[in-house]
Formats: C-alpha cells, structure tokens, sequence
C-alpha cells in the first residue's frame, strides 16, 4: 500500500471508530524537499534553505491535507499541470510567502520619502507623482507612501496629485489591500493626526483608510521576476523592502537594475537596509543617510 492509501484508509478508521484527531503530516523527503525548493526559487525567486524546512512542509501538508492527499511529488505535478494547477498554485502562494508588515515600518525610509516629496512640491510638479510598492502584502507600505504623499501635497492647489501603485505576487494579500481594513496594531507607527485624517474607525475596533486615500491606490499582481513584462515606467518612487531578502543576490542586484530603469530622472528608490549593500548602478546615486538605503536616478 502506498503512503497516501495508508493515511487515507487510516483517517477513514478513525472517522468510523468517531475519534477526532489529525493525520500526522507525512514527512518531506531529502528528494521532495528538492524538487519543491527548485520550482519555487524558477518560479518566484523565493529561495528556501534547510532552516524554513519545516515551514515548507507545514505549509504543503497542510493544503495537502485540505486536499486529501499525502504524496508531495503528487502535489507538485498538480500545480505544475495546466490551467488547474495554475490556480492551486496561486492559492499555494497565498501560504508560502511571508506577508508580515506594518504601516511605517521603517521610520527613517518614510522620513526621507516626506523629505523627497516637499522638494519635488516646491520645485513646482508637472504631472501627478507616481509611487510604487513592490511587494506590497496586505497594502499597509502602499497606504503609508499615499499618506505621505497626501500630506505633502495637503495645501497645495494639487491634493490629489498622485497614484499609488500596489503589486505582489499573492492575489489573497492583494484582496486584504483592497478592502483596506486594518487592526489597530498595525497602525502603531502612524502619526495620531494622520490616523485622524486619514482612517475611519470600525465598530469592531479596526480602521479602515478613507475612500478618498484608497481611489488613489491600485493593487495589481505581478511576479518580481516577471518586471519584463510589467508595464510600470516613470515612477517617481519605488519602495522596494523586506522582499529581496528572500532571493539570491544575484537575483536582488537583477530585479534592483531593472528597477533603476523604471525610474524618471531625479526619482527615488528606497529598499530595506542591508537587503543589498553592495549594489551600485551607472545611473543611480546614493543617498547620503546612514540610516536608509536609498537612491536617486541622475539627470
Ligand atoms: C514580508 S512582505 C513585505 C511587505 C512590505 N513591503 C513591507 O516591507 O512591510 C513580502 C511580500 O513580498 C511578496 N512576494 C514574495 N515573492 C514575490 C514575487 N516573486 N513577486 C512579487 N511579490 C512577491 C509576498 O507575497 C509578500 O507579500
């Protein structure tokens, strides 16, 4: 009897003797942990060493275990066949990416973007700013860059001169964006006065942004590895952080010079600090602030 008959006539014994209990997951082979490792790493840059083993292989046989299956090399000619492996594998990104963020998460970076845009405000704009959040998750750095954004521009003659675009690779952190609903303890590093402008309060003690901040925000998928095909360009800022710490260096510095391109001239690119400190680029110029890693585009 193979291991998925055994674990399923197993849990039909259980079911029948009435007892309520969990099939154990089925251990990941050194061969299944392999060919799991090589397909996500070609297909989302995510590379998974031996530490996040056990991550993995909660993760699958969990989804296997919703599915009744116990066989990971099964499963993973599943996702990989077609239109309906497709969609199995969208929603297996859903639980292999680590969606943890907050609004401001790194103070300093939000600080020097405010700096950023009052210079782009006073030097007079000619067209409505366009912001980029790579790897968005749940939309909490998307609404924090349009917060910004929506402070600098608050007195002026163009309040709403600007966009935000939102894009990740799990369509169910893209969703949670779009309903921009948000517990409260995710807004601890918002200023008092902003939470007041710029968020409702929910009767079951959540926020949810105003609709005014949200029709600014556009949330699209988009796989990293796919910026080829991604039809962003002119931006005036790009925040890239927490998501090249997943990839290969090799991978950053590729994903990072593609980056560079999408930028205008003079426009800011802000990644987390020490996701890529080696990394220099022809066209881009640091800036000088220890407590970010940031650049410009020349020109
Ligand atoms: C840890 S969150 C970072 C969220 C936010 N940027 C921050 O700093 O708080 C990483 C996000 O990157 C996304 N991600 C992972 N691999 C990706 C890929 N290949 N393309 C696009 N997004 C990806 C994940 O779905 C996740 O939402």
């Amino acid at each position: 009897m193979d291991r998925q008959v055994a674990a399923m006539s197993e849990g039909q014994s259980m079911q029948a003797e009435g007892v309520w209990t969990l099939q154990p997951l089925v251990e990941l082979s050194a061969q299944d942990f392999r060919d799991w490792c090589r397909v996500l790493e070609e297909r989302t840059g995510l590379v998974i060493n031996e530490q996040r083993r056990s991550f993995l292989q909660a993760n699958l046989g969990m989804r296997m275990r919703e599915l009744g299956m116990t066989d990971y090399a099964s499963y993973l000619r599943q996702v990989l066949d077609g239109p309906r492996g497709a969609v199995e594998w969208s929603l297996l990104m859903d639980r292999l990416t680590i969606q943890e963020t907050r609004f401001f998460r790194h103070p300093p970076s939000f600080a020097l973007l405010q700096r950023y845009l009052q210079e782009r405000v006073q030097a007079g704009l000619q067209r409505p700013l366009a912001l980029w959040s790579l790897g968005c998750s749940t939309g909490e750095e998307a609404y924090s860059l349009a917060v910004v954004a929506a402070e600098v521009l608050r007195d002026t003659q163009t309040a709403d001169a600007f966009g935000v675009t939102a894009t990740d690779i799990s369509l169910n952190a893209l969703n949670k964006a779009r309903s921009a609903e948000y517990p409260a303890r995710r807004l601890e590093q918002l200023e008092p006065q902003w939470l007041e402008r710029y968020f409702q309060a929910l009767p079951d003690g959540r926020y949810k942004v105003l609709p005014q901040l949200v029709a600014r925000v556009c949330c699209a998928r988009l796989n990293v590895l796919e910026l080829a095909k991604a039809p962003m360009t002119g931006m005036d800022v790009i925040f890239c952080q927490n998501l090249l710490i997943y990839f290969r260096r090799w991978r950053r510095r590729e994903i990072l010079n593609r980056l560079a391109e999408r930028l205008v001239p003079g426009g800011l690119l802000v990644i987390g600090v020490g996701e890529m400190s080696d990394w220099q680029h022809p066209d881009l110029q640091p800036v000088a602030d220890e407590q970010v890693l940031a650049f410009t585009r020349k020109g």
